[in-house]
């Protein structure tokens, strides 16, 4: 991906290494780059000069340049930056390289200075066909060196090009880019916060922002009407390969919106990002309400890239002797599963690797049923009479895996057992990108242990106009103005219509037991706002690091950000986090308890 346009050229270089072509044959050049690879033929001297656009061959030949200049290119270290004039010459047929771009040319150098030499490198940056990667550690330790292979300058590159397309295409609709601290006060996103002891004002600490989105709502507040940011993000959670404790948002705010305008200015927004990362795809996406994508999939972000649909089969079963299924019903739980088509070829293994997925995600087992040559066998098969094994309606080949209990636990434990009986079947087709937005979310979410309710979304999302009345009622059943983003099974963005109504925001913090006096103290600034003349506004906040890793095509965020952090939030390269001198401790009127937390 070419980077250039005419400010590439400095006092001390014409053009960069990457972007030399046939048509640039004759032009006298001043190069800057790092040594990829040397070739000592005794005489000439092969140099591979890198930049950010690629590699060029520099030949040099002390017939040009003399012996003192060619031992010096022989002796270079690879990764040392050197400084090359010469002129662009055309490669004699033989020499053609088709594997790169500058393959039909080379540099025939002139002069060649040494100006940054390089200590053996840690980690190679050039590797053969086929040579693997160093452990991840080494890698992120090293990650000066890691950051200079093609595919990581190719992941930035890329990631910058989608933030340009960002700001021009928002700027372009009227948004304002606006920045919101980043010492803040928390914000509740169902994480924990990075909190910043304060020096001036002992035993007080800001937080760092889980997102901004209290201070977007107040810049509706304030009449900037559109707002966007690409706003950092940090939360203390678990991390994954799809998460970082602190990551980066496209961070969107309008006033006078519903849903509907939020939701075709994020397509529109999808449209320009995957061009820019060439893809052409198509706008409107498919829309699902949250219950249907649990009935369905168990899970509230669905992989529409395959079927393998949940249904329901307590009917099948709770007639049965089956005990597990009968225990399970009479307890207010369900028999749920999917058809696997094709999957009866799968081994005794492969599905008890299955079952073991569906154990690790809280299901106390699968129950299994495959039909071959007409017969429906399998453990369960027994319970089940000729007209029920009928209506399994499996079709000759077919396997069909069952969990039974609540739906709670059978909901997590079926959305895993779908995706991995997708990957062992090899139905997950390579290139399918299946847009999806889940709307109608719950307001509310039960704690099974407390029983206390909390906000699905957050706090501040507004109750579906039908379901205000709820909220009196029947809390847990009132639907939310949320609406997430998802693709391919992962969540790309989230977002709501906003509560700006003051009285409906106090009710709403009620519900999950955040009283008057409380949301004064958290939120009062916000509650404030409400009272001085609020718009109706809603937003959307989309997962920059999530979006650049699709498109660059790699299974991890760390792959799309410079210097990310480890699973267990730690930056291996500058030793983050790490102790702070007693004196600063002091100064911040810090104390370290031990582990006990006795200090
Ligand atoms: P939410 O919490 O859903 O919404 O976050 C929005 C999007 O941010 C991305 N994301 C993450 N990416 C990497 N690492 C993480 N730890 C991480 N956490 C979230 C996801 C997610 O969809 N203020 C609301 C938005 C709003 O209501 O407007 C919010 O932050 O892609």
């Amino acid at each position: 991906m070419t980077t250039t346009n005419s400010t590439e050229a400095t006092t001390l270089r014409s053009r960069r290494c990457g972007t030399l072509r046939a048509a640039d044959v004759g032009a006298s050049v001043q190069l800057g780059g790092w040594v990829h690879g040397k070739r000592n033929l005794g005489g000439l001297v092969f140099l591979d000069l890198r930049d950010r656009d690629g590699i060029v061959q520099v030949s040099v030949d002390p017939a040009l340049v003399g012996d003192a200049v060619r031992d010096t290119a022989a002796a270079v270290g690879k990764e040392s930056v050197v400084l090359v004039e010469g002129d662009v010459v055309r490669r004699p047929p033989a020499g053609e390289n088709r594997d790169m771009a500058t393959g039909e040319i080379e540099v025939k150098a002139r002069s060649v200075r040494v100006v940054g030499p390089a200590v053996t490198p840690a980690i190679p940056v050039a590797r053969a066909k086929g040579e693997a990667l160093p452990s991840e550690e080494q890698r992120l330790r090293y990650r000066y060196l890691d950051l200079r292979r093609p595919e990581l300058q190719h992941n930035l590159i890329l990631r910058h090009r989608l933030m340009q397309a960002t700001r021009r295409f928002l700027s372009g609709e009227g948004f304002l880019e606006i920045e919101t601290p980043i010492l803040t006060k928390p914000t509740p996103e169902g994480a924990r916060d990075y909190v910043v002891p304060s020096r001036l004002h002992r035993g007080e600490f800001y937080a760092l922002p889980q997102s901004p989105q209290l201070y977007k709502q107040l810049l509706m507040v304030s009449g900037f009407d559109r707002y966007f940011q690409i706003a950092r993000c940090f939360r203390d959670e678990d991390l994954r390969a799809d998460r970082q404790p602190e990551f980066t948002q496209i961070d969107i705010e309008a006033s006078f919106v519903q849903a509907a305008d939020i939701i075709r200015l994020t397509e529109a927004l999808f449209v320009e990002l995957w061009r820019e990362g060439g893809h052409a795809i198509t706008a409107p996406f498919r829309q699902m309400r949250y219950a249907e994508a649990m009935e369905r999939y168990g899970i509230d972000r669905p992989d529409l890239r395959y079927g393998l649909e949940l249904f329901d089969a307590s009917d099948l079963f709770g007639a049965t002797e089956l005990g597990i299924a009968r225990s399970a019903i009479a307890a207010g739980g369900r028999v749920r599963g999917m058809r696997v088509p094709n999957g009866a070829s799968l081994s005794r293994k492969q599905v008890d690797d299955l079952e073991a997925v569906a154990k690790s995600a809280g299901a106390g087992g699968l129950l299994r049923l495959k039909r071959e040559n007409g017969e429906v066998t399998g453990p369960p098969a027994k319970f089940l009479d000729a007209g029920a094994r009928e209506r399994l309606a499996l079709a000759d080949g077919d396997l069909a895996v069952f969990a039974a209990g609540p739906d709670r636990v059978t909901n997590p434990a079926l959305d895993r057992v779908r995706q991995e009986a997708a990957r062992v079947m090899g139905i997950i087709p390579a290139d399918a990108l299946e847009f999806l937005w889940v709307t109608d979310f719950p307001m509310f979410e039960r704690d099974h242990e407390t029983g206390a309710l909390g906000a699905t979304h957050h706090p501040f999302t507004a109750p579906h106009p039908d379901d205000a009345g709820l909220l009196a009622s029947d809390p847990p059943r009132a639907r939310a103005q949320a609406y997430d983003i998802v693709l391919n099974g992962m969540e790309m963005g989230g977002g709501s219509i906003r509560i700006h109504d003051p009285e409906m925001q106090r009710r709403v913090f009620a519900l999950i037991g955040i009283d008057d006096e409380t949301a004064q103290r958290r939120f009062g600034f916000l509650l404030e706002g409400l009272r001085s003349g609020a718009p109706p506004h809603g937003g959307i906040a989309m997962g920059v690091d999530r979006i650049a890793m699709l498109l660059a095509g790699t299974p991890s965020l760390r792959d799309v950000i410079a210097f990310p952090k480890t699973t267990t939030a730690s930056a291996l390269f500058e030793g983050a986090p790490s102790k702070v001198p007693d004196a600063d401790l002091r100064a911040l009127h810090v104390r370290i308890a031990d582990t006990n937390g006795k200090e």
